[in-house]
């Protein structure tokens, strides 16, 4: 909850943390598709399933919050800053085809592999890109704009809600997606 800027930043930069390693797990899962071996279908659901409630129902919300206030507060650091509503509607949109992909093979239709792996890569690539401009570019300027003074944000709408996987409580329904993620956390500390 708030509407204090670098608290905002804070949590902005921990979900890309948290997504980083979800498009991992994701990437992960393409390769076996694309090398032929079996894919965790349901694991792929998951993330994807987590992309549409949280990345894209608090995370980008939260973004669109924080540059628009970047805008009127600092036009001369908002250049390029209307590509951002373009990225996060292309990425909802690659998202939503994706989790259709994955609900069409649980379902029992029979849907070709690299049409899957394409969908995945796609969308592995795309959010990669928009996070790492907003990391090396976009979040300075933020960062900049709190430097100079400029703490909180005058706007009351709020969109926040507690992270379903990563926050403190995980959801029944994320259960086996937060157990994967702890395996894979396991396996590269050994
Ligand atoms: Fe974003
Ligand atoms: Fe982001």
């Amino acid at each position: 909850m708030g509407n204090n800027v670098a608290e905002m930043l804070a949590e902005l930069r921990a979900d890309h943390k948290n997504m980083t390693l979800l498009l991992n797990l994701l990437e992960q899962e393409a390769n076996r598709l694309y090398e032929g071996q079996d894919a965790d279908y349901e694991l792929v659901y998951d993330i994807m399933r987590y992309m549409t409630v949280y990345p894209d129902a608090v995370h980008h919300p939260k973004e669109d919050r924080v540059y628009a206030e970047l805008k009127i507060v600092r036009p001369d650091l908002s250049k390029g800053l209307d590509r951002v509503l373009v990225d996060h509607r292309d990425l909802a949109k690659l998202g939503m085809k994706l989790r259709n992909d994955i609900d069409s093979i649980m379902a029992g239709t029979a849907l070709r592999r690299n049409v899957i792996v394409a969908d995945a890569m796609r969308y592995v690539q795309r959010l990669r890109d928009h996070m790492h401009w907003e990391e090396r570019d976009l979040f300075v300027r933020i960062d900049e704009m709190v430097h100079d003074g400029h703490r909180l944000i005058v706007d009351s709408v709020d969109h926040d809600s507690e992270d379903p996987v990563f926050g403190p409580e995980v959801e029944e329904q994320f259960g086996k997606l937060f157990k994967s993620i702890q395996q894979t956390l396991d396996a590269s500390h050994m």
